[in-house]
Parts: structure tokens; C-alpha cells; sequence
């Protein structure tokens, strides 16, 4: 096909008489020709974000224009440092929430949340109560994530199946095995139970009279069984104390480190189906110069699960939608990301996931997101990865062309039902700032100070807790 042809078929759906077919939906990318609007009028984002204009003799001056319906087939965006991808993620989250539609973005970096907050548009308070920093270095003002606040038991098994995956990543693999996970389930099942914080864990492993009590009131009797006769058999004996110390230490983290504890410790705290149903804006900004990157990342897993929790149970009737962003996406190498990207399209959320390299991305996440996800967006490449991606925009362009994109042009590949469109794109400059930093400071706190408990608050809740195991 011609890209003469090409371009025609697009842009002028009058010539293409037929009708709608919802089996096989149609492409939602549009490429908007100037000759369909009158002069200097800018392209609206009310529906579509407009992400720049795609270059090239035949498709000069058309705008790509992204609808939700498109990227909930999933993003992915790549290249060199400081081409543009994370501004290509400000702007579709500004779009998300300018729609009213819920959105999560996590940036290990800080630098694009702080971004986003300078140009939230400033509108009536209650625009603003939709935004929520989650800020795991403001250790003044500590936002709880329960991970025990199940709603039933499918997620009480989704918490479970997401405690193992992750003790698993810190347990090397002869340490391993099905008593650990027996362990971990039995003691999150005893906390669901009777609404027990993730902290409580290492009580309930290392002190009888805690267990006890909190066996009180359970009925279930393989629960029973397996704390009133299993657990002791496994204690017993010379071995009995190098167990509990064992497996206490898989729960250090949450318990030891100060920062963490003050999360993990509260009862309730950021409610990940609100920002869906209400369509917030969740900014959870990990930075990594601040928190460590053991912690961010530690961190980073945990909001995924979460994420993913609340998606897989939100009903689709409620909600226009919802968005996740994740910048520099390797660090989120685990078996849930895998997990969203084929859920996500099918759950109405779209999954934005944003890096240097495909290079860089383990084996099994870079094949998910090759082989998933239907909309690419690629920067300047290095000599590797450029060999990598090749195949997603062959034949118009090669590994050399994508490896001398200037900085802000990529190649934009789209799959669609229909034919795949691939193309050069100029992308749009940053928004406007529209708030300096002491509004930037302002925002931030707003959410920590209303989701949030003032850290000698949460501190004394989790003595007053132990105090009573005693
Ligand atoms: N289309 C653009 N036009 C002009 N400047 C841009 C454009 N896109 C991004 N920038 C600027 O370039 C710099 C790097 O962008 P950024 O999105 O942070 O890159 P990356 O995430 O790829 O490292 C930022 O200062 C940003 O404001
Ligand atoms: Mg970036």
C-alpha cells in the first residue's frame, strides 16, 4: 500500500462507507489532518491525548492522537536518556486527569511526579483532593498501605500468592521451599482473621501467648490445626529457635526498617479502589536518592501489588478507566507485572511502561512487553537495543534510523485491529509550569496530611499493640 493510500484510508473515514463493526472495534489511533479543521485551531484533547505531530513528506502536520481505548492495549516507551519519555508520560497522565479518570504513575526518579504537580491545572479544591502524593521519605506524615485490608477471600488469596512471590525475591533459592510458604500463608491467614497489621508477623512467630490470642475468636480448623499443632512441632527441639529466627528475618524489612514499619504498621491508609472509583491521581514517588534503592524498590513491588489487587477487582461498570505509568520499568521485574500486562486490556486499565533499554528488562518481561503490548514509542536507541526493536518498525525504519532520532522524535508503532500504523513522531514540548515550588510543597502535603497519621501517632498505636500480645 502506498502511503499516499495509507493516509487517505485514515483520514477520511467518509470514503471508507461502512458499518461500524464492534466485533472487530476500529483503530483508535486517528491521525487529524489539518484540512479537517479550521486554521490555527489546536488539535482538543477531549477525548484523545495529543502526544506531537507525526513528520514525514505524506503525514505533515498530523497529530498523534492516543485514546484510552488505544492505550489500554498497553505503552511502551524506550529510549536514551533525556529524549523525552518521561514528558511523554506527564502529558497522558495530565490528559487522564484533566477526563477525570483515575491514574497511578510511579517514578522512582521524583523528578516526574514533581513535574506533573507543576502543571496540575489549577482549578477548585475539590480537583485538587484528587490528587494524592504518596511520599515514602515524608517519615513526619507516614501513609499507611495495608496489604491485610482484604475485602474477601480472593484478595486475601492475591495478598497471600503476592507475600510469597516477594519473600521469595529476598530468599535465595536452596533457602526455598513449601514450609516457608506454609508458614507465611498460615500467619496471614491468622491476621486476616482478626485485623492484624503485616508487622504483627514476627510476634505471631515469636511469642505463644500472642498466638493465642489471636486464636481466640478463629473457627476455620485447619487454621487452628496448624497453629495449635503444626507450628509448635516445627519450634520444638534444638532446631525450634533457628526457625523463628529464620523466618522472623524474612519479615525484617517491614518490621526493623523505621520507614517502612511506619507503612506497613497502619490499619487502613491509601485506598487503592478510590483512586480507581473516584478517579484520583496517585503519585507515588519513590525516589531513589532518598529512600534507597533497595527500599524504593521494595516499596515499588508492593504498590504494583496492590495496583494489580485493585484492577482485578473493580468492577467495569464503575469506571471510565484507569491508568498506570511506570517509569523506569525494570525495576519492577517481577511475575505481576508479567501478570498485568496481559490482564490489564481486559480489565479497561492501560499499562504505560516506560525505560531506557529494552536491553535492560529481564528475558520474560521483555518478551510480555514485545509480544503484548500493542503500542510502542521509540526514542533514540543505542546500538543494542536499536537491533532490538528494529523488527517493531521495519520496513519504514531501520536499527540506523532509530539509533539517530534527534532528542524529542521517536517512531510510533501501533497495533491495532487493523492494520499496524508506524510512523515519525516530533513530540510536544512540556506543558507550561503553572505552580512554583511552595505550591508544589502544598500539594504534596495535602494528602500526606489527610491519608496520612503524624508518625508519633502510628508509633504508639504499634507499642500499645505489642504491649497487649504480652
Ligand atoms: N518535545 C519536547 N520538546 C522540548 N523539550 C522537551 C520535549 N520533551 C521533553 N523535553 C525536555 O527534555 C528534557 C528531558 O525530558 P525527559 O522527558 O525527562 O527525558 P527522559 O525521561 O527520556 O530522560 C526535559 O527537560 C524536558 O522538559
Ligand atoms: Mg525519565
Amino acid at each position: 500500500m502506498t502511503r499516499a493510500r495509507e493516509r487517505s484510508s485514515i483520514l477520511s473515514p467518509q470514503n471508507d462507507l461502512h458499518m461500524p463493526n464492534f466485533e472487530r472495534s476500529e483503530p483508535r489511533l486517528r491521525l487529524v489532518s489539518n484540512a479537517e479543521r479550521p486554521a490555527q485551531t489546536p488539535p482538543r484533547e477531549s477525548g484523545a491525548a495529543n502526544l506531537g505531530t507525526f513528520e514525514g513528506r505524506s503525514l505533515s502536520h498530523d497529530h498523534l492522537l492516543v485514546d484510552f481505548d488505544q492505550l489500554r492495549r498497553g505503552l511502551y516507551i524506550s529510549g536514551q536518556p533525556r529524549v523525552g519519555k518521561s514528558t511523554a508520560i506527564l502529558r497522558l497522565a495530565l490528559h487522564d486527569f484533566a477526563q477525570g479518570r483515575g491514574a497511578c504513575v510511579v517514578d522512582p526518579d521524583g523528578e516526574l511526579i514533581n513535574g506533573i504537580i507543576e502543571r496540575l491545572p489549577p482549578r477548585n479544591q475539590a480537583d485538587l483532593d484528587r490528587v494524592i502524593v504518596f511520599d515514602p521519605a515524608n517519615l513526619e506524615w507516614p501513609i499507611g498501605i495495608d496489604l491485610l485490608d482484604a475485602k474477601d477471600s480472593f484478595e486475601e488469596d492475591y495478598a497471600i500468592q503476592f507475600m510469597n512471590e516477594l519473600i521469595e525475591r529476598i530468599t535465595p533459592w536452596f533457602a526455598r521451599g513449601p514450609i516457608l510458604s506454609q508458614i507465611i500463608r498460615n500467619a496471614m491467614r491468622l491476621l486476616f482473621e482478626n485485623g492484624g497489621r503485616l508487622t504483627d508477623i514476627s510476634q505471631i512467630l515469636t511469642s505463644p501467648a500472642a498466638v493465642k490470642q489471636r486464636l481466640g475468636a478463629v473457627t476455620d480448623p485447619l487454621l487452628r490445626r496448624y497453629w495449635e499443632h503444626v507450628w509448635p512441632m516445627l519450634i520444638k527441639g534444638g532446631d525450634g529457635p533457628s526457625t523463628v529466627a529464620y523466618v522472623t528475618s524474612k519479615f525484617s524489612q517491614f518490621v526493623e526498617d523505621r520507614c517502612l514499619r511506619n507503612i506497613f504498621g497502619q490499619r487502613g491508609g491509601l485506598d487503592f479502589r478510590r483512586v480507581i472509583d473516584e478517579g484520583q491521581l496517585l503519585l507515588v514517588d519513590l525516589a531513589r536518592g532518598t529512600l534507597g534503592s533497595q527500599r524504593a524498590q521494595f516499596l515499588g513491588l508492593i504498590v504494583l501489588h496492590c495496583l494489580e489487587r485493585a484492577v482485578m477487582r473493580a468492577p467495569a461498570s464503575t469506571r471510565g478507566g484507569f491508568s498506570v505509568y511506570l517509569d523506569e520499568v525494570h525495576e519492577f521485574d517481577v511475575e505481576n507485572l508479567r501478570r498485568m500486562i496481559t490482564a490489564f486490556p481486559k480489565k479497561h486499565a492501560a499499562l504505560v511502561m516506560a525505560n531506557q533499554s529494552a536491553d535492560d528488562l529481564g528475558i520474560r518481561l521483555r518478551e510480555a512487553i514485545l509480544g503484548s503490548v500493542a503500542n510502542f514509542l521509540v526514542f533514540r536507541q543505542g546500538l543494542d537495543a536499536a537491533s532490538r526493536l528494529e523488527a517493531l518498525t521495519q520496513p519504514r525504519f531501520d536499527d540506523r534510523d532509530l539509533m539517530s532520532l534527534k532528542d524529542h522524535h521517536a517512531v510510533y508503532r501501533g497495533d491495532t485491529t487493523g492494520p499496524r500504523r508506524v510512523g515519525r513522531v516530533a513530540l510536544s514540548p512540556p506543558p507550561r509550569v503553572l505552580h512554583d515550588a511552595r505550591i508544589v510543597a502544598e500539594i504534596r502535603q495535602r494528602a500526606a496530611t489527610s491519608i496520612g497519621k503524624e508518625k508519633w501517632m502510628v508509633e504508639a498505636m504499634m507499642v500499645a499493640s505489642l504491649a497487649s500480645d504480652k
